[in-house]
C-alpha cells in the first residue's frame, strides 16, 4: 500500500551563493555564482516524500509576489498535492539568504513571510489529508500555534507525528513532548535542552534528556556521524554513509521524510534510520534544496552499492 503523509511547514525561496568560505561580520567576499533555488523546511520534506513514493501532501502559505507559483509548481512537480496550500496576496513569500562554502557547509537566514501565517485553522482544514496520512512531518519555521495545533490534531486524530526541531531555537518541553517522534540536529539540541552535542557520549546524554523529559522517541540527526537512535528501552547508533560533500543544504529535511515513510511503510525504527540516512546522505552530494532530494529508485542504487 502507498504511504501517505502530511507535511505541515514552510515553503521558501532559498537564495543561494557559493564562496570559498562563509564571511566573518564585517568582511565582504566575492563568491562563485548565484541562484534561486525552492526550499523551505517543510516544501523540502514534502518533496522528499513524494519522491520516495509517498502520497504527500502540504499544508502551508505561499505569499502574493512572483515566487509563490515557482514553489507551488516546484511541489507539483514531484506529485505533492498542493489543495491545501493558502495564498496569502498581502504577504512576500518566504526567502531564505545561503550562503555554501566548498566544503559543502552552509549558513542560513530566513524571513519568514507568509509562512509566518499559518494559522490553527489551515491546519485543521486540511480534512482529506488528516483523514488518510499516517504520518505527519513539521517543523519550527511556521507559528507554534500552528504546530502545537499539528501536534494535538495528530494526537486526537491516530497519526503519527514526527517533529523535526529546526530552525534551532527554544521551545516549550510541553509542546515537544506532544510528538511522538522528536528528531533535532546538534544545533537544535543545544537550543532546545542547552546541552552541546560534540561526541557520540554527548549525543547519548542530550538523548537521555530528552526522554527523561517525557519524549518517547529521539532520533538525533548528528551529521556526518549519522544519527541517534533512542527510546525507553533502546539507544543505537546508525553511522553515517561517507560522501563527499557538495552542499549540505536540505539533506535533514531529506533525512526528517525519509525515515517518516520508512515508517509509514511499517518499517521498525532502526531500520527506517537506516534508511533516512541513506537518503541523507545522497543529498549532501547534490546543490540546492529540492534539487538535491532523491528518488526511490536513486536510493535504491546507492544502497544497493553500498552493501
Ligand atoms: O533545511 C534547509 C532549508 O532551510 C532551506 O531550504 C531554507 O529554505 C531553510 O528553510
Amino acid at each position: 500500500m502507498t504511504p501517505t503523509i502530511l507535511v505541515v511547514g514552510s515553503l521558501n525561496m532559498d537564495l543561494v551563493v557559493r564562496a570559498e568560505h562563509i564571511p566573518g561580520p564585517g568582511q565582504t567576499l566575492i563568491g562563485h555564482d548565484f541562484q534561486t533555488v525552492p526550499g523551505g523546511k517543510g516544501a523540502n520534506q514534502a518533496v522528499a516524500a513524494a519522491r520516495l513514493g509517498a502520497k504527500t501532501y502540504m499544508v502551508g502559505r505561499v505569499g502574493g509576489d512572483s515566487f509563490g507559483s515557482a514553489l507551488v509548481e516546484a511541489l507539483e512537480e514531484s506529485r505533492v498535492t498542493t489543495d491545501y496550500l493558502e495564498i496569502d496576496e498581502m504577504e512576500a513569500n518566504g526567502v531564505a539568504l545561503i550562503l555554501v562554502d566548498d566544503q559543502g557547509e552552509n549558513s542560513i537566514v530566513v524571513a519568514p513571510g507568509a509562512n509566518g501565517k499559518v494559522t490553527p485553522h489551515d491546519v485543521r482544514s486540511a480534512e482529506a489529508a488528516w483523514a488518510e496520512a499516517s504520518h505527519v512531518v513539521l517543523q519550527l519555521e511556521i507559528p507554534l500555534d500552528a504546530v502545537e495545533c499539528t501536534l494535538d490534531t495528530a494526537r486526537e486524530k491516530g497519526v503519527t507525528s514526527v517533529l523535526d526541531a529546526g530552525p534551532a531555537m527554544k521551545v516549550p518541553m510541553e509542546l515537544l513532548r506532544k510528538a511522538d517522534i522528536l528528531s533535532p540536529n546538534e544545533s537544535e539540541t543545544e537550543a532546545l535542552i542547552g546541552r552541546r552535542v560534540t561526541d557520540l557520549d554527548s549525543a547519548r546524554d542530550a538523548a537521555k534528556c530528552f526522554l527523561d523529559n517525557g519524549i518517547g522517541t529521539v532520533v538525533l540527526k548528528l551529521g556526518d556521524e549519522g544519527c541517534l537512535v533512542a527510546t525507553a528501552s533502546d539507544m543505537t547508533h546508525v553511522p553515517a554513509h561517507k560522501v563527499k560533500a557538495v552542499d549540505t543544504t536540505a539533506a535533514g529535511d531529506a533525512f526528517t521524510a525519509a525515515l517518516a515513510v520508512s515508517l509509514a511503510e511499517g518499517k521498525f525504527l532502526l531500520d527506517a534510520a537506516h534508511y533516512a540516512a541513506a537518503v541523507g546522505a545522497i543529498a549532501v552530494t547534490c546543490f540546492g534544496a529540492q534539487p538535491s532530494l532523491p528518488t526511490r529508485e536513486v536510493v535504491e542504487r546507492f544502497i544497493a552499492s553500498r552493501t
